[in-house]
């Protein structure tokens, strides 16, 4: 048996034995799926764009307000991405994992709805960075159907009805995350879980990197799934040095039908 081989038997005997788990993803998991990943090899924020503007300044609240169409020009790029891709075995995984234990969340950083597309239930899936639709008027706040339409159609959208400008209900930058996920995570988080797994994220928030250090704290199991080292070595028990796609149905299978 490889080393790897190893540690994907220990990640299953992990998942076997908790009854709390909290998956925290982010784009490393999609990256299967055909979407860019933010930082490291390829990443979307790795440059700056064609405007010679940081993404993150590019994507921001405050650009949204300023320059509609330029924050539009990036905003419907991911939203390109996003509906021109679908979940993988990593996603469908989790789902799975989740409809034998009760006790499994989802707290994701993606906006690309592919953990609901996977089937997760959305009851116990906090997508602390919102999604991708629908669309509604900052104006007058109503919804626009056909979010795809729209990104394909003249930017920024506009709202039909008074002709404002649409926007996602996803986190932009130098925006508040929702409060009714945040809710959400810290009533989850004051429960407790056994078992926290970061999978495909680089963790560049607290609130990403809280549960896990909370876990620990506790005397819980942690792991990292990730080609990758990334900062959280330091903080998990277990680090599974590849891809999401791969790992996850090996180590769920692994997992006697309950
Ligand atoms: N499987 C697992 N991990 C992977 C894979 C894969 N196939 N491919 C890449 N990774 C890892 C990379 O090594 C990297 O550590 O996924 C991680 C992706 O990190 P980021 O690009 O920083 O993405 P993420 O952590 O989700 O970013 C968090 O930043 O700007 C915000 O809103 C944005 O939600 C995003 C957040």
């Amino acid at each position: 048996m490889t080393r790897d081989d190893s540690r994907i038997r220990q990640l299953g005997q992990a998942l076997e034995a908790a009854e709390r788990i909290l998956f925290i993803t982010g784009a490393g998991l999609s990256a299967d799926s055909g979407l860019p990943t933010y930082r490291g090899l390829g990443g979307l924020y790795n440059g700056t764009t064609a405007e010679g503007l940081p993404i993150e300044a590019a994507l921001s609240g405050p650009m949204l307000q300023r320059d509609p169409a330029l924050c539009w020009k990036y905003l419907a790029e991911i939203g390109r991405a996003c509906h021109g891709a679908t979940p993988n075995a990593g996603h469908r995984a989790i789902a799975e994992l989740q409809a034998r234990k009760p006790g499994c969340w989802v707290l994701t950083q993606n906006i690309d709805g592919f953990h609901r597309a996977a089937g997760s239930p959305a009851e116990r899936l906090i997508e602390i960075h919102g999604q991708l639709a629908p669309l509604y008027c900052q104006a007058c706040g109503r919804e626009a159907a056909d979010a795809e339409r729209r990104l394909a159609g003249p930017l920024p959208p506009r709202c039909d009805a008074c002709a404002g400008v649409l926007r996602p209900p996803v986190v932009l930058f130098e925006e508040m995350l929702p409060v009714e996920a945040v809710e959400r995570l810290r009533r989850q988080q004051a429960i407790g879980f056994d078992l926290v797994l970061a999978v495909g994220t680089s963790a560049s928030f607290g609130y990403i990197l809280e549960p896990l250090l909370r876990c620990r704290t506790a005397g819980g199991f942690t792991v990292e799934i990730n080609p990758a080292t990334t900062e959280l070595a330091a903080w998990v028990d277990l680090h599974v040095p590849g891809r999401a796609l791969d790992v996850l149905p090996q180590a769920i299978g692994h997992i006697s039908e309950q």
